[in-house]
């Protein structure tokens, strides 16, 4: 039985505020926080024993899923004492592995939403023999990210940083976040000091002439390290585009949690989700969006591409597009936020203190 170390440890600066009080991988999505999602995705695959390494916020894992019993797995978590990286992390968890030298261990990015076929991965990673595979993914528009070649049997050229200029754009593979390593692999990594899987770990297996092989696998793939990303995964959750079983409900155009009330003559579309006992007031519109536990949506308020923190309050008539509203904060009535503001938590703006638009 293959088993996992999900990391989970990162600050989510890109993600903040949402991330003040919450580790990325615990804001909700689709209704429950991301990592169910994850989790349940391995549990599905045949994984049983994961290893969390955790750092930031790192109190809060444990108490919500516990042994892991109520998921059908085996959970354990390790907290670093400084922040070790992504490879440091790695490392840092090795003692509480079961796998034997030559047994592979996947590992997970706490942060991908991904259809990926897990045991695909595991069934290339055994008949390439490799040392590492890494899922890689095709993106569209590869600059913002290190970009992975292979040759065509899948195996890995190079490790190149953000390409700088046109002609560095040799592929349009990147990194997906999720891999297998044989287990002795894990236990040659450095102890006790910070390191990077992408920058140092990965480049120096590949100078050392190991063998590192990539799968491509162009199922659903979306990094939710920003709020338009985190916003647009949750609304895929709820569609059922991205695919988990850990959604609290039927997937469709929307998802209301049970002790959430919508009044009357609201309308909530493109996978908008309420979390538990937020509020929706008449005439509301709510489109692609996700509204947080105790959050309040006042009537007539029009919500699009948007994520309202727990127990924040979105305003009369107020229009939000493509924000994030920090928990707690407060959005007086007739306001106008768009366009990636992103509202502090706990902060209060009056009614009609912001406006894009001239006045009506
Ligand atoms: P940003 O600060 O917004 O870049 O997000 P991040 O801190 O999550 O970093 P990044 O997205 O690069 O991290 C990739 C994955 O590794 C995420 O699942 C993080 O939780 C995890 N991670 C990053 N750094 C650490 C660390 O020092 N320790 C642990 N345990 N996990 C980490």
């Amino acid at each position: 039985m293959t088993e996992a170390i999900l990391l989970v440890g990162g600050k989510g600066t890109r993600l903040r505020p949402l991330t003040v009080n919450t580790p990325k991988p615990m804001v909700p999505a689709a209704g429950v926080p991301f990592l169910t999602h994850q989790l349940a995705r391995a549990r599905a695959a045949g994984v049983e024993h994961i290893v969390m390494a955790t750092s930031y916020l790192a109190e809060v894992f444990e108490p919500y899923f516990g042994d892991g019993s109520a998921f059908g797995l085996h959970l354990e978590y390790v907290t670093e004492r400084e922040p070790l990286g992504t490879g440091g992390a790695i490392r840092n968890v090795s003692s509480r592995l079961r796998s034997g030298p030559e047994d592979p261990v996947l590992v997970f990015n706490g942060d991908i939403l991904t259809g990926l076929d897990i045991r695909a991965l595991v069934a290339a990673h055994a008949s390439s023999g490799a040392d590492v595979s890494l899922h890689l993914t095709r993106v569209t528009d590869p600059r913002a990210y290190g970009l992975v070649p292979t040759d065509d049997t899948g195996r890995v050229l190079a490790f190149l940083e953000k390409p700088g200029s046109p002609e560095e754009i040799v592929t349009d593979q990147i990194n997906a976040g999720a891999y297998v390593f044989r287990r002795s692999v894990i236990d040659s990594i450095p102890e006790g000091r910070p390191v990077s899987v992408e920058r140092e770990t990965f480049p120096g297996l590949l100078a050392a002439g190991a063998h590192l092989q990539g799968m491509v696998d162009s199922t659903y793939w979306l990094d939710l390290g920003t709020p338009e990303a985190f916003v647009r995964g949750s609304a895929d959750l709820v569609l059922g585009r991205a695919p988990s079983p850990a959604v609290p409900g039927r997937c469709g155009d929307r998802l209301v949690l049970p002790s959430a009330r919508v009044a009357p003559g609201a309308k909530l579309s493109g996978g908008t989700v309420v979390g538990e006992r937020a509020l929706i007031g008449a005439g509301a519109r709510l489109s692609g969006s996700a509204v947080l536990c105790d959050a309040v949506v006042e009537p007539g308020a029009v919500v699009t591409d948007s994520l309202i923190g727990e127990g924040a309050r979105v305003g009369a008539r107020t229009v939000v597009t493509g924000a994030v509203i920090g928990d707690g904060a407060s959005v007086g009535a007739d306001n106008e936020l768009l366009a990636g503001v992103r509202i502090w938590c706990n902060a209060s703006l009056p009614a009609g203190a912001v406006r894009f638009s001239p006045d009506r």
